[in-house]
């Protein structure tokens, strides 16, 4: 009997090889080669397409494609507006964040108007009844409890319903493929196919994903080219906080931002984060607040530090929230251009409510958390900053300043330490600084010296 034919390919970056290796050669990760059937293909006929009549672009019809609102603000708000319709999106979380829960409400909410349909494979449809319950009702929502992927390729085609939201992508299985479902080879295919029946019928099509141990979005990077719109929903399982972001969007902007809460209720929005996030304990050391832009909105976000005398030979850099390499990077501009030096302590930073910031502009609010705890001063009451530090100790301007400034009028901020050249516009009081030397003589407390 002849052998069946395998391969073996890469579940993070889609590389196929025809024998195993402990390293793969074409992403350089370590054991990420998966056994799987070799793929049957039809062999291909030469010459036996057609050739097709090209338009220019000026004589493309664009029907004006309405997006449809998810009746979830926070959701509408990360997909850049609404859901485009017949798009593919790609929705990402560790499990238990509440991927599930979110999107049933959003069809629940989008039931009241348009078909919405839940191909569910990982719940029975006696689970997602309870949910539903628990979540105030779905009662128009159809449901499917459906792995094969040819039965729900059909069944989209034959329903064609606006929405539909498939539970997760893993668990689909084509059985002309033969390997296990979740390989690599299994994902490709499923987004593959349902690729093609969301643009052909007109189907807004949301898919749950898995995400590996690391962060990414489980299978090979070749679903993440596949889909319209990749959202990440993060967060601490055990904190009440969740927060929703898009890694890719064709039709919006990727810095976006959705903050949720997890009730029992299900997930509400939180349309003011600032609020939750932004405070701080007047004249406790080691806190400081940032504001951070998150694609257009800016947010109050407290930044919390430790600096504790360490007996490693290596102290700790320990960063939550933050980017390891900004906060090494940041600790060392302290030592160096503000004379704060930190060889022998530990460094330990933390964003509230499980957020990440990624963006430069609250460098000055990490540097001023940390020389606030190194110090044991309290930062001045009522103050937050932003700006970014430059590897020579000078500041730099950060974007949008007018709106940051705006939001931190709104929360009632006092003054704000901000690079020079920044100008106030309304009644809030902006204290230049054009080091990090000025921004933390200027935003420290030195009366206030805590024991
Ligand atoms: N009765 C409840 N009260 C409060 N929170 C609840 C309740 N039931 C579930 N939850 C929350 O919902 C979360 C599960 O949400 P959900 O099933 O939507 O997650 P998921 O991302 O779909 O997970 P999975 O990847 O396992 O499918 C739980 O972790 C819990 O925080
Ligand atoms: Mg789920």
């Amino acid at each position: 009997m002849a052998k069946a034919a395998v391969q073996f390919s890469c579940t993070h970056c889609g590389y196929v090889a025809g024998r195993w290796f402990g390293k793969c050669p074409g992403c350089s990760e370590f054991g990420t080669l998966l056994e799987e059937a070799v793929p049957k293909l039809k062999a291909a006929k030469s010459g036996g397409g057609t050739a097709k009549p090209l338009l220019r672009l000026v004589d493309v019809q664009v029907e004006e494609a309405a997006r449809i609102p998810t009746g979830v603000p926070e959701l509408d708000r990360v997909l850049g507006g609404g859901l485009v319709p017949a798009s593919l999106v790609l929705v990402g979380g560790e499990p238990g964040v509440g991927k599930s829960t979110l999107l049933l409400t959003a069809l629940q909410l989008m039931s009241a108007d348009r078909r919405t349909l839940l191909i569910t494979g990982e719940e029975s449809v006696a689970q997602v009844k309870l949910r539903a319950e628990r979540l105030g009702g779905a009662a128009n929502v159809e449901i499917l409890a459906e792995t094969e992927l040819e039965t729900v390729c059909d069944t989209l085609v034959a329903e064609r319903p606006d929405v539909c939201v498939i539970d997760s992508v893993q668990t689909l299985y084509s059985a002309e493929l033969g390997s296990a479902p979740g390989s690599v080879a299994q994902v490709r295919e499923a987004a593959g196919r349902l690729l093609r029946v969301a643009k052909e019928n007109g189907v807004a099509t949301i898919l749950v994903g898995h995400v590996t141990k690391d962060g990414t979005v489980a299978g090979p990077r070749v679903l993440e080219h596949l889909v319209d719109c990749v959202l990440q929903f993060e967060g601490d399982r055990y904190r009440e906080h969740r927060v929703l972001r898009a890694v890719k969007n064709r039709f919006g902007s990727t810095n976006e931002i959705g903050v949720f809460e997890m009730t029992g209720a299900g997930l509400i929005g939180v349309p003011d984060p600032s609020e939750v996030f932004g405070r701080t304990h007047d004249g406790e050391a080691g806190a400081a607040v940032a504001c951070a832009l998150e694609g257009t909105r800016p947010m109050l976000l407290e930044v919390q530090a430790l600096v504790a005398q360490s007996d490693l030979a290596m102290p700790r850099r320990v960063a939550t929230g933050v980017d390891p390499k900004r906060l090494a990077m940041i600790v060392a501009v302290l030592a160096r251009h503000a004379g704060i030096g930190l060889g022998q302590a530990d460094v330990f930073v933390n964003v509230a409510g499980g957020v990440r910031i990624d963006e430069p502009g609250a460098d000055v609010a990490i540097a001023l958390a940390i020389a606030s705890a190194a110090k044991r001063l309290p930062v001045k009451a009522g103050l937050a900053a932003f700006g970014e530090i430059g590897l020579t100790g000078r500041l730099r301007p950060a974007t949008q300043a007018d709106r940051r400034l705006e939001e931190c009028t709104k929360l009632g901020v006092a003054t704000v330490v901000a690079p020079s050249g920044t100008v106030s516009r309304g009644k809030i009081a902006v204290a230049q600084a054009e080091t990090l030397r000025d921004a933390i003589k200027a935003g420290l407390d030195a009366a206030r010296a805590e024991n």
